[in-house]
């Protein structure tokens, strides 16, 4: 019975240092195999267990039993400490494990205030029944101002106030010279060379302006709208403007028109809405609304009736000013966007500060 019990140990000391020398988990499954598999030594001995005087079979079925134990727990160990091993190797090497856990997203991102009030408002519109249509921001003299009707010696032309593109020149004529749009009003006439009325669009773009101050900077964001169809009148521009208005800056606002002057609607009118921060002019502190500046009234686009002129130059696409008539509208988003979230100074909007950009959205 000795010997049995000293070969028991044999065993199980040879086994435990092979165990702890294993380099790999393929070494270490092999040493399972060989010490406590089906056909190893130590697990026949135990199954002959039962062959043995009886007086002997409780001190060997213990010494093998406790081998056993002893070699698979050694095993598990190791064989985890292995493969932490081969994993980080693994990963030294790969760099890219794909089929660990991902690590958590990385915050999420969100529309610039800008963006956001852009896609509000062609919401309003699209809602309406106003399709989205966008043109060139490079833009021919011809569609940013003649095809609008302006005089030749009306100022936005100048070089001061406006970008003109110099390597763009197609023509020593002044309506083929190029320029950095200055509304977006020229997709007016593009749209209607484009297709027949009834039109309904809008048009969101950037726009340009030598121009540069707390409120102006040289590059800013406009939307146009046009409606042109056979009996088209000032009262549904206003109607349109009210529906926009209450849908922006809240369901109980007002509009009011105030006769204006551009050289492509006629009449022209600049739209106020009701303030939405006073009543009558003052705050609920008795002071003066700074928003309104106390006259309870707050200017948001310019728009009018499209000019006879301009539909002059679409006759033939079938705008016989004779027969349609309609109403364009032209607002700045940053304007809009100021107003509604009380942002003091534009060029908040384009100095990417998170901590601005944080707060909408
Ligand atoms: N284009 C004009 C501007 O930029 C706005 C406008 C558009 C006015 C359409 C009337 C009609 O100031």
């Amino acid at each position: 019975m000795a010997a049995v019990i000293d070969r028991i140990d044999a065993l199980r000391r040879q086994g435990e240092d092979a165990i702890a020398a294993a380099e790999s988990s393929g070494a270490l499954e092999e040493l399972r195999i060989g010490y406590l598999g089906r056909k190893a030594e130590l697990p026949q001995l135990l199954r002959g267990v039962a062959a043995l005087a009886p007086e002997e079979r409780g001190a060997v079925g213990r010494a093998a039993n406790e081998a056993r134990r002893a070699l698979e727990g050694l095993i598990e160990e190791r064989g985890a400490a292995l493969s932490a091993a081969e994993l980080d190797a693994r990963l030294a090497r790969d760099r890219l494990d794909v089929t660990l856990p991902g690590a958590p997203a990385c915050p999420v991102g969100r529309l610039h205030l800008l963006s956001a009030t852009w896609r509000e408002i062609e919401d309003v519109f699209v809602g309406l029944g106003y399709t989205v249509a966008e043109g060139p921001e490079v833009e021919l003299v011809h569609y940013n101002f003649d095809a609008l009707n302006h005089a030749s010696t009306h100022p936005a032309r100048a070089r001061t106030d406006t970008f003109y593109v110099a390597a763009g020149h197609r023509s020593a004529e002044p309506s083929g010279q190029v320029v950095l749009r200055t509304h977006t009003s020229p997709m007016q006439v593009r749209a209607m060379e484009a297709q027949p009325p009834p039109i309904f669009i809008i048009v969101p773009g950037r726009v340009y302006r030598r121009d540069s101050d707390a409120t102006h900077t040289p590059q800013f964001h406009q939307i146009e709208g046009l409606a042109i169809d056979e009996d088209i009148t000032l009262a549904d521009l206003k109607g349109t403007l009210l529906a926009f208005a209450r849908a922006i800056f809240g369901e109980e606002r007002e509009v009011r028109l105030r006769p204006h002057f551009f050289p492509f609607t006629e009449p022209s009118v600049e739209v106020d809405v009701s303030c939405f921060n006073c009543v009558r002019g003052l705050t609920s502190d008795g002071g003066r609304c700074p928003l309104c500046k106390g006259t309870s009234w707050i200017e948001i686009l310019g728009a009018g009736m499209v000019d006879p002129n301009v539909l002059e130059g679409v006759r033939a696409n079938g705008y016989d000013p004779e027969r349609v008539q309609g109403f364009a509208f032209g607002l700045g988003i940053e304007r809009i966007a100021m107003l509604k979230h009380r942002v003091p100074d534009l060029r908040l909007f384009y100095e990417n500060d998170v901590r601005f950009l944080e707060q909408f959205g």
